[in-house]
């Protein structure tokens, strides 16, 4: 395996692609954002890179807030739709049907559907050269309480989450274990590794992977049938000359 150098880019996948809700809950707009992450834990700290062109850039310099909406399989379409289509032209959260629900510190709202809701109020701008980060606090976290289980436990994996890596988007795939896997240890044996999913989920992709190659040869068996003659002679160790005589 050979590694190849490209130009410097924004090559980092996957990211996650937010919808950023903007505005207020009388005049709203939504845009899609893959430029964003948590740059400090307390107070938690996050940040979104948009461009000066686009429509929400200014309504977020002027308010000073804005709210990341973390977006699911059932958000996709929308999520894709915020991103191509500005609030400009249209009015992308009742062309997409998006519900509306009134944040608590901030004067944007948030997206129903979305899991999670994160109010943020900006700290500062920075400009890069095509985009301008707005570094913003995390003042209320507002999450679905569909995913709150009996015990407490915010089941987030039932969400559906979306990554967007290298201009697609995916679903997450497999649960590999929790945070510290590799190192954990069972209270009751501290030798003894907690078990973590990591060898199941690897076997499950192996026989996966055997699944789907033996498929593909029985396909590419069925597409290319032999020509008759090949067939007869395999099959009888006969010359076809000798058939076809016969045939006649
Ligand atoms: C997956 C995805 C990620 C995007 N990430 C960003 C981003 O990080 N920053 C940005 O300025 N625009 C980003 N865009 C583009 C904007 O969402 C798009 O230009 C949108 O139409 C702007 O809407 P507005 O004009 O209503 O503000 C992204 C688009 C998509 C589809």
């Amino acid at each position: 395996m050979t590694k190849i150098s490209w130009k410097p880019g924004t090559m980092l996948s996957p990211v996650p692609p937010v919808m950023v809700t903007c505005g207020t809950m009388e005049k709203p707009n939504v845009l899609t954002v893959a430029w964003t992450g948590i740059v400090n834990t307390e107070p938690p700290m996050t940040y979104i890179s948009v461009r000066p062109s686009r429509y929400s850039h200014d309504i977020i310099k002027n308010s000073g807030e804005f709210v990341i909406n973390v977006s699911t399989l059932e958000l996709a379409k929308a999520c894709d739709y915020c991103g191509v289509t500005s609030g400009r032209k249209t009015d992308k959260i009742k062309d997409m049907k998006l519900e509306l629900e009134a944040c608590q510190k901030v004067k944007a709202p948030m997206l129903s559907k979305a899991p999670i809701s994160l109010e943020c109020a900006v700290k500062s701008v920075q400009s890069f050269g095509t985009h301008d980060m707005f570094l913003a606090e995390i003042v209320n976290v507002n999450i679905d309480d569909k995913y709150l289980e009996k015990d407490g436990r915010f089941a987030l994996e039932k969400a559906g989450l979306l990554a967007y890596a290298h201009g697609r988007y995916y679903t997450l795939g497999r649960d590999l274990g929790a945070f510290g896997f590799s190192v954990d240890k069972t209270k009751e044996n501290k030798t003894k590794p907690r078990k973590s999913k990591f060898a199941e989920v690897l076997r499950a992709e192996e026989i996966l992977a055997e699944k789907v190659s033996a498929i593909k040869k029985g396909l590419g068996h069925r597409k290319k049938k032999e020509p008759e003659k090949a067939r007869f002679q395999k099959k009888r160790g006969n010359d076809f000359r000798e058939k076809l005589r016969a045939d006649r």
